[in-house]
């Protein structure tokens, strides 16, 4: 593996191999010294076009406990405004040293151009592109999973388990990686969504879809992820209104109490409160949002450590 660029390229042995590296990369995040001398002497930069909170701090957190250079890129206040472009900003930066690019663009396909093209010499990491992948966040939500379900000692994968994932399908990055690796790692993944989010190509992805949420609930899922809806990705009239929205596929507190106790619920974030889900469901015992992100900065010094200290740099 020379890149991370989608979940659909990792087996299933080196998708339970990078788990595994998660889990250990999560024990020494408890440890008093958080750190590991791994990547000493590499530079990494995060190159964000599009705005993070979790997903950028995190790369920026696991690369500085693997004793990287760290250096973060956003496209604003970057030359980027002056015209500048995506060849011009990696061949910038990789003058300058740069020997690893997290990118979050806004393009479905970035991340997959730089680590195709001839002028970039730098392992590449996707943080996101457009509405097509975000591994990293699926392999935290894996091993978020996993952990919460199998225990933390848990070496294996998720063959068994029920996943159904709630929302604005069409536009979630999360959602396509999500289905990828999780099904790869042997669960059954289903969409829920109103017909207009959940069109038939995305539909093929999955073991099973629900246009009902109440049906969908019905259906003994072991977790129920539920989605952002991505207003700033909606160029037409996609929803009726947000009430009726989270009348129809939010999870509130009457759907949280149908379920069985042992029911996980996550979101990737930023969440819209009161709209796909409600404020207590995502502070209650059975939600494991905030692991998700304790998960992120695991997975994260995982991959970065499994393509430049296991595989080595270079073309
Ligand atoms: N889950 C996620 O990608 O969050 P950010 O947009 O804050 O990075």
């Amino acid at each position: 593996m020379r890149h991370l660029l989608s979940t659909a390229d990792l087996d299933k042995a080196e998708a339970i191999e990078l788990l595994n590296l998660g889990s250990e990369m999560a024990a020494v995040n408890k440890r008093d010294v958080k750190k590991l001398p791994a990547l000493s002497g590499r530079t990494v930069a995060n190159l964000f076009f599009e705005d993070s909170t979790r997903t950028r701090i995190s790369f920026e957190i696991a690369a500085k406990r693997l004793s990287a250079d760290v250096v973060n890129f956003s496209a604003k206040g970057s030359s980027v405004s002056k015209g500048e472009s995506l060849k011009d900003t990696v061949l910038t930066l990789e003058a300058m040293g740069v020997e690893a690019i997290v990118i979050r663009h806004w393009s479905s396909g970035a991340a997959k151009t730089i680590a195709d093209s001839d002028w970039s010499k730098s392992v590449v990491v996707n943080a996101g592109d457009g509405t097509h992948e975000h591994p990293t966040q699926a392999l935290l939500d894996a091993l978020t999973i996993r952990d919460t379900i199998l225990g933390s000692s848990s070496t294996g994968d998720l063959a068994g388990l029920r996943v159904l994932i709630v929302g604005d399908v069409l536009h979630s990055r999360v959602a396509r990686s999500n289905a990828h690796l999780l099904r790869t790692l042997g669960a059954k993944v289903a969409f829920c969504g109103p017909a207009t989010l959940l069109p038939s190509s995305i539909a093929d992805l999955v073991d099973e879809t629900y246009l009902n949420f109440d049906e969908a609930l019905a259906g003994n899922f072991d977790v129920v992820m539920m989605l952002r809806i991505q207003q700033e990705r909606m160029n037409s009239s996609f929803l009726p209104n947000e009430t009726e929205y989270s009348n129809l596929y939010g999870l509130t507190m009457d759907r949280f109490n149908s379920l069985r106790s042992s029911t996980v619920i996550m979101h990737p974030g930023p969440m819209n409160r009161g709209l796909e889900i409600a404020s207590d469901v995502a502070d209650s015992k059975q939600s494991v949002i905030t692991n998700q992100v304790a998960n992120g900065v695991a997975m994260r010094m995982a991959v970065l450590y499994r393509l430049m200290a296991q595989e080595g740099v270079g073309k």
